[in-house]
């Protein structure tokens, strides 16, 4: 069984007058049970998307998204990238979480947006590298 690595975008079906609450609690469940089956990760938030790296063992991570596809708290659940990884991108987090960011969301809604491709591909894999770069910035709250 080797590692995986996902991406995938969803959108939220959160009040926004709730969102930080949420957002907090799905943290707080993602950073005990990650740890617990050796997940880690990356999740960003637009106020209107999700858009979330899950990487671990291949069961683990096709059961956790599994579970994740079941939330109520977001549809439309868009996997854009499932490969192989010979090394975590993010192997020092749970969950990374950096708040809402305009230029992140640039690019979930450019991938949204983008019927062709080749372009989607290539803002996806944008996408994944901006996630382990903002991961490097901060150090907190959901480091494993
Ligand atoms: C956008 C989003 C991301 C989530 N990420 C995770 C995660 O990384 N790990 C996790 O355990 N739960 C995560 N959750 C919560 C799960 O969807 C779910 O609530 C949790 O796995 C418990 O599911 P269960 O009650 O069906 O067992 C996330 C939920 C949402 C909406």
């Amino acid at each position: 069984m080797g590692l995986q690595s996902l991406l995938y975008i969803s959108e939220s079906t959160i009040e926004p007058c709730n969102a930080q609450g949420e957002v907090e609690r799905i943290l707080a469940t993602a950073h005990t049970f990650n740890a617990s089956v050796g997940v880690t990760g990356a999740l960003v938030f637009t106020g209107t998307h999700f858009a979330q790296v899950v990487e671990g063992e291949e069961t683990v991570v096709s059961e956790l998204i599994a579970s994740i596809g079941r939330d109520e708290r977001h549809t439309k659940l868009e996997i854009v990238i499932q490969d192989p990884l010979t090394a975590r991108r993010f192997p020092d987090w749970s969950m990374a979480y950096n708040g809402p960011s305009q230029f992140v969301s640039r690019h979930v809604m450019r991938l949204l947006n983008d019927p062709s491709r080749s372009e989607s591909s290539r803002a996806a894999s944008w996408l994944a590298e901006l996630l382990e770069q903002f991961s490097g910035f901060n150090g907190g709250a959901h480091k494993r």
